[in-house]
């Protein structure tokens, strides 16, 4: 199997912007798990009928549907609940796992991003990074992108409802997001995008030529 990256981490704290930016530095293709749960959440899919999808899919119907929606506060909460679904985890953590082991003639391994890929989905990833940052620096992060979409929302809103999220993610009774030493901790609060991804090239190509020796 290729290599694998797994980025985990709470709402906000960055891990999509450096897993993508990861997966193009290393030729890595990128799959966002979150924006899989959006979709599923947003169009209110059944179980059995994932089960006919496979994550390339879900996310071409993803291109279909405005970003700010499933972006949304409500789709956020409403992905955190669904996702807490012991039926609904099996059946995504296969699509995820599928998209791990055929990343694609022209690429050379792949990052995922989520909340157990680390520790559920791929347990055995050559590197693992927990993103993570304070609870009001993410909820400041995400006032700002909501307000670029015109939202209405208010900064206290949005820290209320991350902190939510937060609590819903960590204390699900499966695949919760959890951090153990398998990790290596990258904390963004005080630090910018660019100094952020320049740590995390680094971790990697340390993983990446530990699995080599
Ligand atoms: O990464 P995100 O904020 O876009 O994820 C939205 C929700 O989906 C998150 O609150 C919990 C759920 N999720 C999950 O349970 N497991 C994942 N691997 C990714 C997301």
């Amino acid at each position: 199997m290729k290599p694998v990256i797994a980025i985990d981490g709470p709402a906000g704290s960055g891990k999509g912007t450096i897993a993508k930016k990861l997966a193009s530095h290393f030729n890595f293709a990128h799959l966002d798990t979150g924006m899989l749960y959006r979709v599923i959440a947003y169009l209110d899919v059944e179980a059995d009928k994932i089960k006919e999808l496979s994550a390339a899919k879900i996310l071409e119907t993803a291109r279909e549907i405005p970003l700010s929606a499933l972006k949304s506060d409500a789709v956020s909460l409403k992905a955190s609940k669904i996702a807490k679904s012991p039926e609904i985890r099996e059946i995504m953590t296969q699509l995820q796992r599928d998209f791990a082991a055929s990343p694609g003639d022209m690429c050379d391994g792949s990052v995922l991003d989520g909340r157990d890929i680390g520790t559920v989905v791929i347990p055995d990833a050559v590197c693992k990074i927990f993103i993570t940052a304070s609870p009001e620096i993410r909820a400041a992060r995400r006032f700002r992108a909501l307000k670029r979409d015109n939202s209405q929302i208010t900064y206290d809103e949005v820290l209320e409802s991350l902190i939510a999220r937060d609590k819903q993610d960590q204390s699900r009774g499966i695949a919760p997001l959890t951090l153990n030493d398998s990790y290596v901790v990258l904390d963004t609060s005080e630090e910018t995008v660019k100094e952020s991804f320049l740590q995390a090239i680094k971790i990697v190509k340390n993983s990446l030529k530990f699995t080599e020796r």
